[in-house]
């Protein structure tokens, strides 16, 4: 779906048919006491006009005469039901209100389910699919129109559109002609009115860019992590003239649409004027002359002005539009997400795979919309039980041969075989439960100290002893021991009392996760180069740690440094798309390839003091 807006029909066809299948019964409340109310107006009318019509006659009759209790039983309707209106209204605008949360929650959850529901991550890393997703989030559009009021707009609207129907019908009395002339000002008009506002609207979705470019430079300037290099480069006068000239470019476009505007907006009143003063002329001139009593004036009159009220429920477009304008992204979004992502497909149980071998045999996978493959023809096989380390340059697609590992994709061609069995042949939450993996850019939860580690395995997270073991493993015991709050401590300085880690810190705590997740079962263990904060020595360092601690657990280990994983059972060399090389360190030094020359060119540049390479 493209930037265009939802016409206005459409519109409204979307909203009330989402917010009526939201709740059915409520819904149908909501429209009967917006019908009663929007009645109960033309209904005032009448009633005061025969109070009027039997004033005169009351007038020196007595209290108990007929014409007084005639006259009484007039304003006494009149009363009553303008006492009704009055009691309605805030009555409706609960109901809407209670039916508005109800549909934004119906909407937080569509999207969550549309986003967290499929297992896959195609649906997110598709930047078309992210931005539908991101339009679907607008509902409660920068928060200037929640639901609640939409829906109370929606009422409104409603309740004066009846309103003057029923006006329109009493001032049809006096000549056929007056209501529609009245009618057609306010609706022609407003039709009229309409398509610039459109137009506005338009271009603020056409420019739209523009505003979220200003967002970020703006956000840039305000984010703690970035003001570091903000103010070390001198980055704060260029950010504020980015954001400056993009937000200027972006109100430009609204204004020149906003100033066209002026010429309808004035042309608009003018019609409304004269088409009035034409059906009040007609009344004063029938009056006059006689063809009228004062009872019909009344009610003429007051119809006249409540047919004016027309012109706001023209407004209730404009919420209208804002409230459906997230739905053409949001409804159905489920189903494209699950569409694009892999799809469960078996249902075998994975526990305590691997207990053979891993393999993966002829496996050719490209990213969905990207031609070039970025892993073509990979033949690989990882013995339980032992360690692998798959080395190669950056972005020769290690992080994407995880990926398959844990089905976030699926090959397009060839297979990930655990124990024989196609990884698609098995139930994906419980091979999925026998995996920790820690990605390059793992999650700094901000949460506790606790949360943090106990995630490895959440069912089990609130087992402190369990926590304890995973963190003194992984060597981070000491360092939340040393916290202000221990294992309590937020792990963030966005929250009172909490603190935040170094990247070394973060990784330990992140290791202690993973080790938590193989000692509640996990049989494959993934380290993908967490340790990009770390230098060679340390991340050796780490690597060897994690080996020993997991020391017969099917192991992978990822890196584009060669020196840090010597001592693992084997390693692979990933090229271009395959596995150019396999076999132990010793053997891949002593063969002319390109482990040796990487690993030698290596060796070189940490001798001459380039750290990493
Ligand atoms: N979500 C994605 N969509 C499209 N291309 C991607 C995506 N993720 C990675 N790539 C591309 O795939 C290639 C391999 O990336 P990656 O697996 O992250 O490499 P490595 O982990 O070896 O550095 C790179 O060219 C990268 O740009
Ligand atoms: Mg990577």
């Amino acid at each position: 779906m493209s930037t265009v807006t939802t016409p206005f029909p459409v519109a409204l066809r979307l909203l009330v048919g989402y917010v009526a299948s939201t709740d059915r019964l409520r819904f149908a409340g909501f429209v009967v006491l917006v019908v009663v109310e929007g009645l109960l107006g033309p209904v005032t009318i009448a009633a005061s006009g025969l109070a009027v019509a039997r004033a005169a006659p009351a007038f020196g009759a007595g209290l108990d005469s007929a014409a007084a209790a005639a006259l009484a039983a007039a304003v006494g309707l009149a009363g009553l039901a303008f006492a009704a209106g009055q009691l309605i209204t805030p009555l409706r605008d609960a109901v809407a209100t209670s039916l508005g949360s109800r549909v934004a929650q119906r909407m937080r959850e569509q999207l969550l389910s549309a986003t967290v529901g499929p297992p896959g991550l195609a649906h997110l890393e598709d930047p078309e699919t992210a931005e539908e997703i991101r339009r679907a989030g607008e509902y409660e559009w920068a928060d200037l129109a929640p639901l609640t009021t939409i829906v109370q707009q929606l009422g409104a609207a409603l309740k004066t559109v009846i309103s003057a129907a029923g006006a329109g019908v009493l001032l049809a009395g006096f000549a056929w002609w007056a209501p529609l002339l009245l009618i057609l000002a306010a609706v022609g008009t407003h039709v009229w009115m309409a398509g610039n506002e459109h137009e506005i609207v338009e271009q603020h979705e056409a420019h739209a860019g523009q505003q979220r470019r200003a967002d970020y430079f703006r956000d840039l300037a305000l984010d703690p992590p970035a003001a570091k290099e903000v103010r070390l480069f001198g980055l704060a006068g260029w950010l504020a003239g980015r954001a400056r000239r993009h937000r200027t470019a972006y109100l430009r476009h609204v204004w020149q649409a906003r100033r066209a505007n002026l010429r309808p907006v004035l042309l608009t009143l003018g019609t409304i004027a004269v088409a009035n003063g034409a059906v009040l002329a007609a009344l004063g001139a029938t009056a006059v002359s006689g063809g009228l009593g004062a009872a019909e004036l009344t009610v003429y009159v007051q119809a006249l002005i409540a047919l004016q009220s027309l012109g706001h429920p023209l407004l209730a477009t404009w919420w209208v539009r804002q409230g459906a304008a997230a739905l053409p992204h949001l409804v159905g979004l489920a189903e494209r997400t699950h569409r694009l992502s892999v799809r469960p497909r078996g249902s075998a149980p994975a526990i305590g795979m691997p207990r053979r071998e891993l393999r993966l045999s002829g496996v050719r996978f490209g990213y969905p919309g990207h031609d070039r493959p970025v892993l073509d023809g990979v033949e690989l096989a990882i013995p339980a039980g032992s360690s692998l380390a798959i080395v190669g340059r950056n972005g020769e697609g290690k992080t994407t041969l995880l990926k398959l590992l844990a089905r976030f994709y699926d090959p397009d061609e060839g297979a990930v075989r655990i124990d024989g069995t196609d990884l698609r042949d098995l139930d994906l939450a419980s091979w999925r439960a026998q995996l920790a993996v820690i990605f390059q850019d793992f999650i700094r939860y901000e949460l506790t100290a606790h949360q943090n580690v106990g995630f490895g395995r959440v069912e089990t997270a609130g087992d402190p002893e369990a926590v304890r073991r995973a963190a003194e493993r992984a060597g981070a015991l000491e360092l939340i021991k040393d916290l202000p709050d221990g294992w309590q401590t937020v792990l963030s300085r966005h929250y009172r009392g909490g603190v935040d880690l170094s990247g070394g810190q973060w990784q330990r705590i992140a290791l202690a996760r993973a080790l938590r997740a193989a000692d509640a079962g996990a049989r494959l263990l993934v380290l993908d180069e967490p340790t990009a904060a770390l230098d060679v020595r340390a991340e050796a360092a780490l690597f060897e740690r994690f080996l020993e601690l997991t020391a017969g657990t099917t192991t992978v280990l990822v890196t584009h440094r060669l020196s840090s994983v010597r001592h693992v059972d084997r390693i692979a060399v990933l090229d271009r798309g395959r596995i150019a090389q396999h076999g132990t360190h010793a053997e891949l030094m002593a063969t002319d390839g390109l482990y040796r020359r990487m690993y030698r060119l290596q060796a070189r540049r940490f001798d001459e003091g380039v750290h990493d390479a």
